[in-house]
């Protein structure tokens, strides 16, 4: 991501917060796993869009109009020793040289700086409720600044959430944004095709994770934007499965959701097909129910659409085909109204997509609190499906056991949307000709 990039949405932040405001957000810490042992790090999302600053314990203060500059960086500061331990990581010096930042304090004064900081300003933006020690620091700030009004400070008399404000701009990507997400999508799609062409009964469900791990990894990429779900048959059906520990049955499908990130910025796809290779009759009709509920959902993506009708649309296809394959039975309008569909389709057709896997940003907007409507640069998955457990006794058992879902990413465009992951085999046909080494 171009450096200049980031400059640019802190000025935005800035010019978009109410006069004599300033605005203050800190990264994640480390998790410490146990001893000498951390968890992998994530830079929390807000932090490193406005930053680009990727290591734990750090700060940043916007301060709008300041003399001395209006970015000032809090981080660890280098140290050879710890280096010799951890590796490089930057200090105060590449806080200005390389992120930018006007001046650069170490992490470990941020509280005793704050109170300096935030005087003079009428309102402080900040993630309230966010962070438990930076509420307390920020309150710590202001009580400091109301004993010393004696000698003419002014403390801040207002405190505004600063979220709202970030995750509306996050909404919208910018070409850079789009490039990062293709990049982590190329490799995503890559990492499903060899799934599909290394799949065989008897395999366990890890094995198959392995393939996809290994993907992503060779392709530079290390972070899967969430565990990834290999759920073979019934294991399908459990929505967020991710023990992925089972043995892959002939004749069972199977659900692939797994997605990498690229420089922060996720992808998110799903895919489901046959562990031999070739759909049965009843996987075939299900799978194409789905499928041409996702077409639909995604015929209904364009600006001035809302948010609410691409699910719309997958519900009343969804619904018209289990009535057809006689799963259901009674007046679609009925069945739709009285939400019956639930017992096979209990999610919602997707969610904006970005840094987070599941994005920030608005789902409803105004003061009706009505279904936002789409715009160009906003992306967003969609993923209808049908699920079919074992114990679901109101069907056939040759329809049991079953889970489908097919998850597409989706940018908005000026005269409708493009697909993203549109090289991720999803018709019955492509699928069954890669599994059988017709391609690739
Ligand atoms: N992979 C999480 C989701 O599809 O929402
Ligand atoms: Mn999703
Ligand atoms: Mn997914």
């Amino acid at each position: 991501m171009p450096s200049e990039e980031f400059k640019q949405r802190r000025k935005k932040v800035m010019r978009e917060m109410k006069k004599r405001s300033m605005a203050l957000i800190v990264g994640h810490s480390a998790s410490v796993r146990n001893g000498d042992v951390e968890y992998p790090f994530r830079q929390d999302s807000d932090f490193l869009y406005l930053t680009g600053f990727d290591e734990p314990d750090a700060a940043a203060v916007f301060l709008p109009g300041r003399e001395e500059g209006e970015f000032v960086l809090f981080c660890r500061e280098f140290d050879e020793t710890r280096a010799l331990w951890t590796g490089y990581f930057a200090g105060l010096d590449e806080a200005v040289n390389q992120f930018g930042a006007d001046q650069a304090y170490s992490i470990e004064i941020f509280a005793d700086k704050l109170p300096e900081l935030i005087s003079g300003y009428e309102r402080i933006y900040y993630p309230i409720g966010g962070d438990a020690e930076l509420d307390r620091q920020v309150v710590d700030a202001v009580s400091n600044l109301k004993g010393k009004v004696r000698s003419g400070v002014r403390p801040p008399r207002q405190l505004h959430d600063l979220a709202p404000l970030i995750h509306e701009m996050r909404l919208y990507k910018s070409e850079a944004e789009l490039e990062a997400m293709q990049e982590a999508i190329r490799v995503s799609v890559r990492a499903h095709r060899r799934a599909m062409s290394y799949c065989q009964p008897g395999q366990y469900e890890y094995e198959v994770e392995a393939e996809i791990a290994h993907e992503f990894m060779r392709h530079g990429l290390r972070s899967a934007a969430y565990p990834s779900i290999v759920a073979g048959g019934n294991n399908a059906c459990v929505l967020h499965y991710t023990r992925n520990d089972a043995p892959l049955k002939d004749g069972d499908l199977l659900l692939i959701d797994a997605g990498v990130e690229c420089h922060g910025y996720a992808s998110d796809i799903t895919r489901t097909f046959p562990v031999n290779g070739k759909f049965s009759e009843e996987q075939k009709l299900l799978y194409e129910c789905v499928l041409k509920a996702q077409l639909a959902a995604i015929d209904a993506i364009r600006p001035d659409r809302r948010w609410s009708e691409p699910h719309d649309a997958a519900v009343e296809v969804l619904t018209r085909g289990l009535v057809q394959l006689g799963l259901l039975k009674g007046r679609v309008s009925r069945l739709v109204r009285d939400e019956v569909y639930k017992t096979f389709y209990m999610h919602k057709t997707g969610h904006w997509l970005g840094m987070d896997v599941h994005d920030v940003g608005a789902y409803k907007t105004g003061q009706e609190q009505e279904w936002r409507k789409f715009e160009p640069g906003m992306v967003l998955t969609v993923e209808p499906g049908l699920y079919i457990s074992e114990q679901c006794e109101q069907v056939d058992s040759r329809w049991r056991g079953i889970g489908i879902r097919i998850e597409d990413n989706i940018v908005v465009t000026e005269d409708g949307c493009r697909v993203l992951t549109a090289g991720a085999p999803k018709t019955v046909d492509e699928i069954e000709s890669l599994m059988r080494g017709d391609h690739d």
